[in-house]
């Protein structure tokens, strides 16, 4: 998997000072000429601008704390290092669960791992798009294959789901909550979605890519807040500023051990993490499935992770591939 020939170069500028064109050429072994010719492509990264100002050379905004396998794996435990069959950082992907999607384990109990600075081709939940910006939030895939039957695996991200909002918290976060199965929400706006694709015999066993992306940073510039088609908020934004590093590494972690315990316990071990972080209950809702619209009470989860609502044809059991969720005072 091979790396932008400019992604040295962005390194020397990640940190958001000032760089002379003859440093900078120094330090890469180049001549000027190929330092101004590899800032073309960082100048079309979405959300970094590229400042160059005569006598003080470039800068780019914002400043940037890119990732890297080394200093991820040393954030790990050494049992979530021993569960990595592989762990790739790239510059640039289409989708990390597209990637994550072509390289499945082959063993049951390790994962493959993804991040991503940018997706070029992010993927949301029912076919909506990802928007990716670079450097500032996060995007993971994990590749996870379990012994299991497929039916077992439907309260998956909803485990997921309480393990991210629970490490959140554990880095200070407040008043983030889950809108079943998986929307991480902080003030009725999206903080984070959880994509999860499984696939695999019916009776195991299964494989799922688990993807997630997070909003830690991002630049509200126009193009961003046109693309996104829905309210959305940054960690930044809900007052807390982690590591970026330290939060990936969590957040990988966190997955890991999902899996894992997922693996033995079910969804059964995380649903009073995801009672904690759970919204809505109670409070009437409005179910769309396709053209179709459901409005009832929103009851809570079922052991298996379907969604339990009481409608005007009784109580009944929805599930995540078939309806999508919203509160009803909340319709216009
Ligand atoms: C949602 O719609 O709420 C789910 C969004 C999931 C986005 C993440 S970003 C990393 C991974 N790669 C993708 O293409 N999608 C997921």
């Amino acid at each position: 998997m091979n790396q932008p020939s400019w992604l040295p170069l962005l390194r020397l500028l990640a940190d958001g000072a000032f760089h002379s064109g003859e440093q900078l050429a120094a330090e890469l072994g180049c001549s000027r000429a190929a330092i101004w010719k590899q800032l073309r492509p960082v100048r079309e990264l979405p959300g970094i601008r590229v400042d160059s100002v005569r006598g003080r050379g470039y800068r780019i905004t914002p400043k940037l704390a890119l990732l890297s396998t080394e200093t991820l794996l040393d954030k790990l435990t050494q049992p979530q290092r021993d569960q990595l069959e592989m762990l790739h950082v790239a510059t640039i992907a289409d989708s990390t669960n597209a990637m994550a999607l072509a390289q499945l384990p082959t063993t049951s109990g390790r994962a493959k791992a993804w991040f991503a600075e940018h997706q070029t081709a992010g993927r949301g939940r029912r076919g909506r798009q990802w928007i990716s910006t670079f450097g500032n939030n996060i995007y993971l895939s994990i590749a996870w294959r379990f012994d299991l039957p497929m039916s077992r695996l439907a309260g998956l991200s909803l485990a997921i789901g309480a393990s991210v909002a629970k490490l959140l918290a554990d880095h200070g976060l407040q008043g983030h909550g889950l809108k079943w199965p998986n929307d991480l929400l902080y003030e009725q706006r999206k903080l984070g979605g959880i994509l999860v694709e499984v696939s695999g015999e019916a009776q195991g066993p299964v494989t799922a890519v688990i993807g997630i992306g997070l909003n830690l940073d991002m630049p509200r510039d126009q193009a961003v807040t046109q693309a996104i088609d829905q309210p959305w908020v940054t960690l930044n934004d809900a007052g807390i500023a982690p590591d970026r590093s330290d939060l990936a590494a969590g957040l990988l972690g966190a997955l890991l051990d999902a899996c894992c315990r997922f693996s033995s316990e079910g969804l059964a071990g995380f649903l009073p993490d995801w009672e904690r972080y759970e919204l809505y209950r109670g409070e009437p809702v409005r179910l769309q499935a396709g053209k179709q619209s459901i409005d009832g009470a929103y009851i809570g989860v079922a052991p298996d992770g379907g969604l339990v609502v009481r409608t005007a044809a009784g109580t009944q059991r929805f599930y995540s591939g078939e309806v999508s969720l919203r509160r009803r005072e909340m319709i216009a």
